[in-house]
């Protein structure tokens, strides 16, 4: 069994999309096995570019066959708004889209609640996608979440939501909040997921089936190792494990199944959201990140932090999910920077250290830097990985050694063809 693990190394928005839809031409099956519409996984095939919430993003070739796990949480409203415009543009999913009948729903009751929680949590706020995420894995956590597979009995699923609209409506009461119409909510959950009913199956016994029968399988991480919700930047994290641990139990496959681990990472870094970010750059360097990086939540539209590369935090993620190869993506958008700064530790509390400090110690960290010569060229016609600039390739080299691990993939722009393999 050789499966192909593919995970966020940073806060998320590394360019997954991008390289799953980079080596997905030659793969069988693509799994999402953890969270849900908060992901955003931008696409750009010739003119067009896609933002994929739900659709596992290696979809876009004809013969993939897409796996929604049972760790993910599905908002049935959101997928099928996402199923009828990729068919609209003739991308029919029918007959290789399935989905875990473990999943669980994300009803409008939980977007409701991501809203109150998050004004309630004031000037501590997570800054939520509020797509209803927490509150979804707050009642799969609680043993109250209702799951894809109860869809099959529509009376009995009708039944199972005003239940927990009126349970709902209680706090909401507490809080203030517009009390919701169990009834409606209901008939609307039953219509939407009526649609998706033929879809539904077992998708671990799919799953397994697959990487026995030496199939090529990957499993698409969504968010990134600092927003996993163990080992992330607690509380200003996600609440699914976007480790490689989550993308094992979110799929039901068994580690051992695992050949090969790819980590992706930005050449800088950003975070939508609040939370520590101790290379952040609020100055030029960041603003040029931004503009020439269009980092703009692709979920949310929130203009994203930016900042320098950060190698205590990389090290963490490449050390904590084993991770073979580095797909180093955005490379591009440092062109120009007069220099190219790469922290590789932090001082906290008057000592220096190069390990990942937990949530609470990390935000007064203050990195140190290594800096290296900008470069200027445009990368666009670069074809092969000597071609690029020397004074990038010796920022690589340099990420490989503090990291420990290889470089294998360089995003050099949006295109499919902007991707130099190693
Ligand atoms: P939630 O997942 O909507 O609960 O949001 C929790 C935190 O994770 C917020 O800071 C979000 O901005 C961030 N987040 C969630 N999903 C993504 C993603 O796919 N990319 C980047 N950040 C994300």
């Amino acid at each position: 069994m050789a499966v192909t693990a593919l995970i966020g190394l940073q806060w998320g928005d590394e360019g997954k999309g991008k390289v799953v839809d980079a080596v997905s031409g030659s793969v069988d099956v693509v799994i999402r096995a953890q969270g849900g519409a908060n992901a955003g996984h931008t696409v750009k095939v010739g003119d067009t570019t896609r933002v994929l919430h739900l659709v596992p993003s290696g979809m876009l070739y004809p013969d993939v066959v897409g796996l929604i796990g049972n760790g993910v949480v599905l908002d049935p409203f959101q997928l099928i708004a996402e199923l009828d415009a990729l068919a609209s543009s003739g991308h029919v999913l029918d007959g290789r889209l399935w989905i875990s009948d473990r999943a669980h729903l994300v009803l409008p009751y939980h977007k409701e609640m991501d809203e109150a929680l998050e004004l309630l949590r004031g000037g501590g706020a997570i800054g939520t996608t509020k797509r209803g995420i927490g509150p979804a894995y707050m009642d799969k956590a609680g043993r109250v979440g209702i799951r894809v597979g109860e869809i099959a009995d529509p009376g009995a699923l009708r039944e199972r939501v005003i239940e927990q609209v009126e349970a709902k409506n209680r706090l909401f009461g507490a809080l203030d909040v517009k009390l919701m119409d169990g009834a409606a909510v209901a008939d609307a959950v039953v219509e939407a997921t009526r649609r998706l009913a033929p879809m539904v199956t077992d998708t671990v016994s799919m799953a397994n089936a697959a990487a026995e029968q030496g199939k090529e399988v990957l499993i698409e991480g969504a968010q990134g190792s600092l927003l996993d919700v163990d080992l992330g930047t607690y509380p200003y994290v996600t609440s699914s494990n976007c480790h490689l641990g989550g993308l094992l139990s979110g799929s039901g496959l068994p580690p051992r199944a695992i050949g090969r681990v790819v980590g992706v990472a930005k050449a800088y870094c950003t975070r939508v959201g609040a939370g520590p970010f101790p290379t952040e750059d609020n100055g030029e360097a960041g603003q040029q990140m931004r503009d020439k990086g269009h980092e703009y939540g692709s979920t949310t539209g929130r203009p994203r932090r930016c900042g320098w590369l950060d190698l205590v935090a990389l090290r963490f993620a490449v050390r904590t999910n084993g991770v073979d190869e580095i797909a180093l993506t955005k490379s591009d958008v440092l062109s120009g920077q007069p220099s190219i700064k790469v922290a590789t530790s932090y001082v906290v509390d008057g000592e220096e250290t190069t390990d990942l400090p937990a949530g609470v110690r990390f935000d007064g960290a203050e990195p140190c830097y290594a800096e290296f010569p900008g470069f200027d060229d445009d990368l666009a016609g670069v074809s092969t990985f000597d071609d690029l600039p020397g004074a990038l390739r010796d920022v690589i080299a340099f990420v490989e050694e503090a990291c420990g691990a290889r470089v294998a993939l360089v995003s050099t722009g949006p295109e499919r063809d902007q991707t130099l393999h190693r």
